[in-house]
């Protein structure tokens, strides 16, 4: 998920949604989503660093179709979150203190009512249930605030611990598809839920 991302279609199951703003008419505007422990807020530009830690770590873009060598080449990411069609936020402890990762809704399509989900997070905080509280949020806001039908995700099909976390939310799996795209010299499959 992200600029270049690997193709395995999980699908939201749809979620009745009372407000229905014309989305064509949405200003982007990324409003911060607060819990009781996570902060979403707007990536600005000095996460440049943070974001560069996360998309240089090998952990996080061994599933992660974008990666970046340096800080300045991270420059085209902050541009892409920057997009009208990207709405994506920095997942951070409740204080903005500690930066966990970042997620979001990207390829918003204002004709097709739908968009792609795509969040990681550094490794020092997988495992923590950050993604299963974090990721509703962000589904929340593409239903109610944008007016979306549909919100979709592609993982590679071999990330297990994805896959499972979609599972989790109750993401459909709607199939795979085979040899969709070349990763280090390899064809790899993206599973598509149903
Ligand atoms: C995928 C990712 C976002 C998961 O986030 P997370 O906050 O660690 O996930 P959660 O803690 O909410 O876990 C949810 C479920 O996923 C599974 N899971 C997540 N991480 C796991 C791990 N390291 N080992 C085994 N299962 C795991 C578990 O089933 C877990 O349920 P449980 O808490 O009942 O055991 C994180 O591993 C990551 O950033 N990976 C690298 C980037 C990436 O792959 N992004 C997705 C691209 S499509």
């Amino acid at each position: 998920m992200g600029a270049k991302a690997h193709k395995a279609t999980y699908m939201r199951p749809l979620v009745p949604c009372k407000i229905k703003p014309k989305i064509r008419n949405v200003k982007k505007e990324i409003l911060s989503i607060k819990t009781e422990r996570l902060l979403l807020r707007e990536i600005v530009e000095s996460d440049i660093q943070n974001i560069y830690n996360g998309l240089s770590n090998p952990f996080v873009i061994k599933h992660y179709g974008v990666s970046y060598d340096n800080l300045e080449a991270t420059k085209e990411q902050m541009e892409w979150y920057n997009n009208r069609t990207q709405f994506w936020w920095a997942i951070c402890s409740i204080d903005n203190q500690e930066f966990y990762g970042a997620g979001g809704l990207n390829d918003l399509s204002p004709k097709n009512k739908k968009a792609e989900i795509g969040l990681w997070l550094l490794p020092d905080f997988w495992g923590k249930g950050i993604m299963t509280e974090a990721m509703p949020l962000i589904c929340n806001y593409g239903f109610e605030k944008l007016g979306l039908h549909r919100i979709e995700g592609f993982v590679e099909t071999n990330n297990h611990n994805c896959k499972r976390a979609m599972a989790k939310l109750n993401f459909e799996l709607e199939g795979t598809m085979k040899d969709c795209e070349i990763k280090n010299g390899e064809y790899i499959m993206i599973s598509m839920p149903s």
